[in-house]
């Protein structure tokens, strides 16, 4: 079941969160990919959680002023007490014939606390399609790489 494991949110862009060329901060949609991530991670975890990390933010398209941004985040492994989250952003000129274009990705680590801000042991997720079987390894191998980068 996917259901408790994504989330998206939309936003019309406005000219606050533009350049004067009309290009929208790229810190704004980052700020919305981190509450669609936070949002999925809450839903899963039924506590609170924070970002931990952020992997292979890649800036594909740019979002004008007046486009519409959606950002879906699905959770795709689940550790102890983190949760890998893929982030997916759509952009779409709604004057125009084409359809929604991804324009960002980028993978965010969340980590589920308990009331007192601890790390909180989750749920394990077990992937049951071959797709989310795919996604589960290739979190798991991220975090091998970044693991071994940290020591
Ligand atoms: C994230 C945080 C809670 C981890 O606390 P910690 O005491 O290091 O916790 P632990 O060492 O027990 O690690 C807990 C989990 O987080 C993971 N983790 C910790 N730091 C990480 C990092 N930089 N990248 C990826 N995962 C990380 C650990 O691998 C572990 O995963 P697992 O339980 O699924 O195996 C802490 O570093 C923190 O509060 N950071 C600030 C978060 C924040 O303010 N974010 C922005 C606002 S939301």
């Amino acid at each position: 079941m996917k259901s408790n494991r994504e989330v998206s949110i939309c936003q019309i862009m406005l000219p606050s969160q533009a350049n004067m060329a009309g290009n929208v901060h790229g810190g704004e949609i980052m700020k919305m990919m981190d509450s669609a991530a936070g949002a999925v991670a809450i839903k899963y975890a039924r506590c609170n959680v924070v970002t931990a990390r952020v992997d292979e933010l890649q800036f594909l398209k740019p979002v004008l002023l007046g486009s519409l941004v959606t950002c879906t985040a699905t959770i795709v492994y689940v550790g102890n007490t983190t949760m890998e989250v893929v982030v997916c952003t759509e952009v779409e000129d709604l004057e125009s014939d084409i359809g929604p274009e991804v324009a960002l990705t980028a993978y965010f680590t969340m980590v589920a606390l308990d009331k007192s801000g601890k790390p909180r042991k989750l749920t394990p997720f077990e992937p049951v399609t071959a797709e989310d079987q795919l996604l589960f390894a290739e979190a798991i191998e991220r975090r091998a790489l970044y693991k071994k980068r940290l020591k």
